[in-house]
């Protein structure tokens, strides 16, 4: 889908606590990007917009796990340190953002990268961006704004690659424009000595099925683009090639914006590099502002599978959740028919819900928190009113949405109310400095004063609700047991050292597993409401079957009379 950067790579930032940092972790997190952990000496112990900051990489993965990605917003001179360091606590790509590195220092961080088997990206880089997915560095700008220019793949994108940082959003804004999807952005850096260049980047969207063409933006000296031709000619590179080559003008030592850019012993002219993509069968356009339209007309004669649609292209508001075309639907960007048999109706909520699938042991999970809410009987007020707007001679469909609209604050809302209460124990615990038995004692005492409830805690009816201890059994299997699962029990003990206990309830034990599962609160309504549609749907039908119209429906006087299997 993409190369070098993933919404599932977890990623680091070394200078996380400085000016830039933080400024740009923050728009990486908007962006998707899955930062894990932050880096600064003598800053151990922090946190940055909610991200834990380490004294050192190693650190970073011995308590987070092992990183794919780190991004340097560390200044120049500190750079081949932190680089190094990266790379030996195991870390596989750093992008090294800073300008002005030494030569000698971008040298050395290439050995010990070679040595280790790394790379690296830059330095003097923007970064790289995958469309949809996770930017690593300062690609795009605002989330939003990155999100409206660039196009991910459906099914396929062009890969851009660049010697210009500006020029690599330039490009992909422009294609976007032209209506042409993109897999992924790679800024290589202007500097002389760099990690992954123009023929590495090349070869790996040649190997990146998402990839249809590659479009380069490439300028006076340096061997790359040759290079790049190289591979075109031996067939490495097979995939179409369209390119701007800048710097026509630049004379022979002079340098052209970049340190790298410099035409010596006539070697990186302008013409050399025309000449040797032509002939390895690019096509070269002469003006960058031909770049998009030379781009559209090379797919169409490929495939075109990166192109969108007319319909896309007119589209004047867009949605994240499904796609629609002829002959294809696509949830989450997954195709139905791969979906359907393959993952659990759990699974599939989870998916459309977070926007991504989770893995089997989540999924199960997910079934298991819907399969917990889907009927409790003919007293939830959800029921009761179905039940009754149905004896009207209301619809199915009247009846049921009856049902959903009594789900509120007090019915079912306590998912969502219980889930933002632990997290405010968490963050009790955490700014006093104290254990989350304290906080939660604290938070409980302070409840009880004001004679209000804390949601999740306590039922009318169970004294040990069955699916309480089920679920939470369930999430230990799946590996879920957070800060909010702690708080939770902490709580727990806390009601029942005052003599009158009060067990977590399934809404509570929901809310709990959910938000340690990782999912926003503000969908935990949503989720007891698709869960509990069956059942409405279940008690609907059967008051439309069974009862006499506009009866008179006893909240309380009634019975089961179904079978009992297990
Ligand atoms: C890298 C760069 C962005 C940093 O700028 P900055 O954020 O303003 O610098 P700051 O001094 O505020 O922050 C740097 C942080 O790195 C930290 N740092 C230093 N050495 C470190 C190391 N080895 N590991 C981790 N962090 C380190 C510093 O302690 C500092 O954090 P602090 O302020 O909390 O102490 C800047 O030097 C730069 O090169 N800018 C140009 C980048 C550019 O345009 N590149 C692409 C061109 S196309």
């Amino acid at each position: 889908m993409s190369i070098l950067i993933d919404r599932d790579q977890r990623v680091c930032v070394q200078g996380i606590t400085g000016r830039e940092g933080q400024a740009r972790t923050q728009l990486m997190l908007d962006y998707g990007t899955n930062v894990v952990a932050g880096v600064t000496p003598g800053r151990g112990g922090a946190e940055v917009l909610g991200i834990p900051v380490f004294d050192s990489v190693s650190a970073a993965v011995a308590t987070t796990g092992a990183i794919d990605v780190s991004v340097l917003f560390v200044p120049a001179k500190m750079v081949r340190e932190a680089a190094i360091e990266a790379i030996d606590a195991g870390v596989k790509l750093v992008v090294l953002v800073a300008d002005r590195v030494p030569v000698w220092d971008a040298m050395a961080i290439a050995e010990r990268a070679a040595a280790r088997g790394a790379e690296f990206l830059g330095p003097n880089t923007l970064g790289v961006l995958s469309p949809g997915r996770a930017v690593a560095g300062m690609l795009g700008g605002r989330a939003e704004s990155a999100r409206q220019w660039f196009k991910p793949p459906l099914p396929t994108g062009v890969g851009i690659v660049s010697r210009s940082g500006g020029m690599s959003s330039s490009t992909g804004y422009y294609l976007g424009q032209a209506g042409v999807r993109i897999s992924t952005i790679v800024h290589v850096g202007g500097d002389a000595v760099l990690g992954i260049r123009i023929p590495e980047a090349a070869l790996r969207f040649e190997n990146d099925a998402h990839t249809e063409a590659i479009v380069v933006f490439g300028e006076i000296g340096s061997s790359q683009e040759e290079e790049l031709a190289e591979l075109m000619r031996a067939g490495r590179v097979t995939k179409p090639v369209i390119a701007y080559i800048g710097g026509k003008a630049a004379k022979e030592g002079t340098r052209f914006s970049h340190a790298g850019a410099i035409i010596e012993g006539g070697r990186g002219t302008h013409a050399g590099k025309v000449q040797a993509l032509r002939d390895a069968g690019a096509t070269v356009v002469d003006s960058f502002g031909d770049l998009a339209a030379a781009t559209v007309e090379r797919l169409k004669r490929a495939g075109g599978s990166s192109l969108m649609s007319q319909a896309e292209r007119d589209a004047v508001w867009t949605t994240a959740v499904t796609r629609i075309a002829p002959n294809s639907v696509r949830v989450r960007g997954h195709d139905i028919s791969n979906l359907m048999g393959d993952v659990s109706f759990g699974a599939a909520v989870y998916l459309i819900l977070s926007g991504a699938l989770p893995d089997q042991r989540i999924g199960r999970l997910m079934d298991a928190i819907l399969v917990a809410s889907i009927d409790h009987g003919a007293t939830p007020p959800s029921c009761l009113a179905a039940r009754t707007v149905a004896s009207t001679g209301a619809s199915l469909s009247a009846s049921v949405a009856a049902g959903i609209m009594s789900i509120n604050r007090h019915h079912g809302g306590a998912i969502e109310d219980c889930a933002r209460q632990l997290a405010r124990i968490i963050a009790r615990a955490k700014s006093e400095a104290t254990s989350l038995e304290h906080a939660a004692n604290a938070t409980m005492v302070e409840f009880k004063a004001r004679g209000e409830r804390f949601s999740g805690f306590g039922h009318r009816i169970h004294t040990k609700d069955p699916r309480t201890p089920r679920l939470f059994e369930l999430a230990a299997e799946a590996g879920v047991d957070g800060a909010h699962m702690a708080a939770a029990r902490a709580l727990q003990d806390a009601f029942a050292a005052t003599g009158k206990p009060l067990p977590i309830n399934v809404d509570g034990a929901i809310g709990a597993i959910l938000a340690d599962v990782g999912l926003d609160p503000a969908l935990f309504n949503g989720i007891f409401m698709i869960a509990r549609t069956p059942g409405l749907v279940a008690h609907v039908v059967e008051e439309q079957t069974r009862e006499k119209p506009m009866r008179r429906i006893d909240p309380v006087k009634h019975a089961y009379d179904g079978p009992v299997v297990s």
